[in-house]
């Protein structure tokens, strides 16, 4: 895998945004991209290189995350060698639907991508995020402390995604990596647009969070000083609460 500018690469903390190509990851790519080197999670590899190509220091890192087999393409001769300074995991689906709708497929998805994936890319990058004692971040929700009806499925993957998390952070305190999880309301994103036709609703833009403003409270809590870890954070847009 090669760097848009490896020789500015050699200088920056490494930081892994997955789901970079849109939403509130996109937004944190932008965030970051002052003072570190990004690897951008996605799909899309044409979008992610001209995502990487508009920042000082990106390179794609291409992967479809529920798929064991293509992570391992996608982590294969990528360059740690100063460790992983921060992991943020943005890539998330919203499965809508009651109790009586869903069928386990639905369930299995929302699991796969909103919980599990993450576990297995963290799982695979603890050796460097520990060599750069770094900082893990889950974009959870605040679905991840009150369930509601019609997205229960949602809900419970961002429950588990916060034990997770807890569990991590324990498990980690000896090795110096750092665990957050950050709990956005309504972000303007094409989630939110699905979420709103779901609910039937009129999208309102301006009531609701701009990615950018999720992206400074991430780049906050990444930048947070060696003694401390924010182990939670919960935003809620000004007007909706
Ligand atoms: N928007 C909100 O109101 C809101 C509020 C609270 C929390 N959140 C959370 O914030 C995070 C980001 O949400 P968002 O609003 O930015 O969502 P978004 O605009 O829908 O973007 C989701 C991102 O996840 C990626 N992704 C989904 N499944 C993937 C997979 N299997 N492998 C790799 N990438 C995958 C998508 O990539 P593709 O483009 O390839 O599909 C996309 O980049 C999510 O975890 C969400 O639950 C959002």
């Amino acid at each position: 895998m090669t760097a848009s500018h490896p020789a500015a690469r050699t200088s920056r903390p490494v930081v892994l945004v997955t789901g970079a190509n849109r939403g509130i990851g996109r937004a944190v790519a932008h965030e970051l991209a002052a003072d570190h080197h990004l690897l951008l999670g996605g799909r899309d590899e044409q979008a992610l290189a001209a995502l990487a190509a508009e920042l000082p220091s990106a390179e794609p890192f291409v992967a479809e995350l529920t798929d064991p087999a293509d992570l391992d393409r996608a982590l294969t001769g990528l360059a740690l060698e100063e460790g992983l300074a921060g992991l943020v995991h943005s890539a998330g689906i919203l499965v809508n639907g009651s109790v009586e709708e869903l069928t386990p497929a639905d369930w299995e998805r929302n699991f796969a991508v909103n919980v599990t994936a993450v576990s297995e890319l963290t799982r695979r990058l603890l050796p460097a995020l520990r060599a750069a004692r770094g900082t893990v971040v889950a974009v959870n929700s605040g679905s991840g402390y009150a369930a509601k009806g019609d997205r229960g499925a949602y809900s419970a993957s961002k429950f588990a995604l916060r034990a997770w998390a807890d569990a991590l952070r324990q498990e980690e305190l000896a090795a110096g990596v750092r665990v957050s999880s950050v709990h956005p309301g309504r972000v303007d994103t094409e989630m939110q647009h699905e979420l709103r036709a779901a609910e039937q609703g009129a999208y309102e833009a301006e009531q609701y969070l701009r990615p950018a403003t999720v992206a400074a409270a991430i780049g906050f809590v990444l930048r947070a000083p060696e003694d401390a870890v924010v182990t939670s954070l919960d935003l809620r847009p000004r007007a909706i609460g």
